[in-house]
């Protein structure tokens, strides 16, 4: 193994660019959200970045893109990727920076006349997100196999398509088969998007696994009636158990202790005037926990408030299921070679896990499974001003060449 090599960062940093020039919104941020025409456009300049780099590009049913650089061996490659659908508020970095760096390696490789033993695949996974369509992490959930082609083809989104006609007017329906993927090891290098590492002045996270993740969508129905005619004591108002829901889980937050994470991130009322009590209140939960028995504590607790707050005000209460994902560990293997490598590069480095989900947690049910992360500028992500400074971009980007090479030469 040549450790010498580096990669280009320059090259990685104007390919970051050119990708954020897709759906570039006002104020520096980037709206791709998955299956849209953006999205269109920014899978077909990291598709045409992938041909101009040689790599053989598969497209599967759910759209999930793999580019592949064969080896001198046939077999299962070392994968590594990310995605590249964004919130509607997102930053540059978040996922991009998994596939763009990927890319980068190879084009490393390409430059240095390197084979590897094992063949290399750089893929990118659709609607990680989950903004447009639920659940996150939908494509790699497909890719390993827990989650039924037809039952993602047939999710309908926030604007009332579904995947299946979306991918389809993208272009992005490809032939080659889900489901029975063999992956030799995968490699995520991903930004922290919280604060810890520039917190600590640190500037390589060893990611020791994904929190769980559960995801709820409410429906509460009332009945609208004049706000200034009817007494409070004889509203039927679907806003205010919304509101008390919401007051709640960050109640609940606080008595759990500080692993519980709840976002209430959607509200929709109807009619939304402001003079009329609401007849309807849509919102989402987000509950988040490292510790998969008190997230489930948490998510018990919460269907239960949510059953009394709406017996109280005589509403009617209706809920299902968005996602639920239980807390990931990566393995030990990887994790120490994170480290390892790291070190080895003279970067400072920790052990953390996720606070974000990832295509890696899906990945991992499938084959050893790693993350290398880097810091988030103020930990801000899923906001327009994202930011990883360039020289942490380029020791991530080279903390996974050298990991990916080592997995794809032994
Ligand atoms: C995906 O980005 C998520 O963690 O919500
Ligand atoms: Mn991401
Ligand atoms: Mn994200």
């Amino acid at each position: 193994m040549n450790t010498a090599l580096a990669i280009n960062l320059p090259r990685l940093l104007q390919r970051i660019q050119a990708l954020a020039d897709v759906g570039a919104i006002d104020g520096g941020g980037v709206c791709r959200l998955a299956l849209t025409d953006a999205d269109r456009d920014g899978r077909d300049l990291v598709v045409g970045w992938m041909r101009e780099l040689g790599l053989e590009i598969s497209i599967d049913a759910i759209g999930n893109v793999v580019g592949l650089r064969r080896g001198l061996e046939e077999g299962a490659p070392v994968m590594t990727g990310s995605h590249i659908d964004t919130v509607r508020t997102g930053g540059r970095y978040d996922g991009n920076l998994g596939v763009l760096a990927g890319l980068e390696v190879v084009a490393t490789l390409n430059d240095a006349g390197m084979v590897t033993r094992r063949p290399l695949a750089v893929a990118f996974f659709t609607n990680e997100e989950g903004a447009r369509f639920q659940p996150d992490m939908m494509g790699s959930l497909v890719y390993q196999g827990d989650m039924a082609l037809q039952d993602a083809l047939d999710t309908v989104g926030i604007d009332g398509t579904t995947v299946r006609e979306n991918l389809e007017r993208i272009g992005y329906a490809g032939g080659a088969p889900v489901g029975d993927n063999k992956v030799h090891a995968f490699v995520e290098l991903h930004v922290e998007q919280g604060p810890l590492l520039e917190h600590e002045g640190v500037t390589i996270g060893a990611v020791t696994g994904v929190q769980g993740i559960h995801w709820t969508e409410y429906t509460v129905e009332g009945i609208s009636n004049h706000a200034g005619t009817t007494p409070m004591a004889l509203r039927h108002d679907a806003g205010i158990v919304a509101a008390r829901i919401t007051c709640f889980v960050r109640d609940l937050t606080l008595e759990l202790g500080g692993g519980q994470l709840a976002t209430v991130g959607q509200v929709q009322l109807t009619p939304n005037l402001i003079n009329v009590i609401a007849n309807r209140a849509v919102f989402t939960i987000d509950l988040r926990n490292t510790d998969g028995a008190v997230l489930a504590e948490a998510v018990r607790r919460t269907f239960a408030f949510a059953e009394q707050a709406a017996q109280d005000e005589g509403v009617r209460l209706m809920h299902r299921s968005l996602a639920d994902f239980a807390p990931v560990m990566f393995d030990e293997r990887m994790i120490a070679r994170v480290e390892q490598i790291a070190t080895g590069h003279g970067l400072s480095v920790r052990r953390m896990p996720s606070g974000a989900g990832h295509d890696a947690q899906m990945l991992a049910r499938i084959c050893p499974t790693g993350m290398i992360f880097v810091p988030s500028v103020g930990g801000l992500s899923h906001n327009i001003d994202e930011f990883t400074n360039d020289q942490d971009i380029g020791a991530g980007a080279d903390v996974l060449l050298e990991m990916l090479l080592e997995l794809a030469s032994t």
